[in-house]
């Protein structure tokens, strides 16, 4: 049995200490914002904040994981409120989505240690791949999201948890269907 602390809740894995923690949280905690990309080290889908640090969670094993506090997307906030989740939304930095859960871990372990980085800084911190390129909207972002951390700007940008479907797609007009535009019209 493997304790740990996940999203602020007391944990026990039943698995051998070698499984990997991205297995962990994935098969057995069913944490599936966490990403599996590479499993090799390479991608960065699959990082988390393992006290408050950015690692690769298909890197760590649940043993060496072992009374430590783990933070994946789903504990970034509750409400899509955090700064970098709301700054990815606002300044379009998400195409596809699926490195998108690592950046914004590997970008809130930066900012709580650099409110404001540089772009030197961003790259190096955040070494994630992008299939879809979204790399110069990225430095942007997480600039923002610095900036919003520091109560220096405003942003609401990603819609409530739990809105329906119809509602975001109003909100979000990429989410719209052929269907929302017509009853729109
Ligand atoms: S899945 Fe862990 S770095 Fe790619
Ligand atoms: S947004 Fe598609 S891989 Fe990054």
């Amino acid at each position: 049995m493997t304790a740990m602390i996940v999203n602020q809740r007391p944990v026990r894995f039943q698995m051998d200490p070698a499984t990997p923690l991205l297995w962990a949280l994935r098969d057995a905690a069913n944490l599936t914002g966490t990403k599996y990309g590479c499993g090799v080290g390479d991608c960065g889908a699959c990082m988390v904040l393992v006290d408050g640090e950015a690692l690769r969670s298909c890197l760590v094993t649940i043993g060496e994981a072992e009374g430590r506090s783990i933070v994946t997307i789903e504990g970034l906030s509750r409400d899509r409120s955090h700064p970098v989740q709301q700054a990815l939304v606002a300044e379009q930095a998400i195409q596809c989505g699926f490195c998108t859960p690592g950046i914004a871990m590997a970008a809130a372990g930066l900012l709580a240690k650099n409110p404001a980085p540089g772009e030197g800084e961003i790259r190096q911190a955040i070494p994630n791949l992008c299939r879809c390129g979204v790399y110069p909207r990225l430095v942007r972002a997480i600039q923002r999201a610095g900036r919003v951390g520091a109560r220096r700007e405003r942003i609401s940008a990603a819609p409530a948890p739990g809105i329906s479907a119809e509602d975001a797609a109003a909100a979000v007009p990429a989410l719209r269907s052929a269907g929302n535009d017509e009853e729109e019209r």
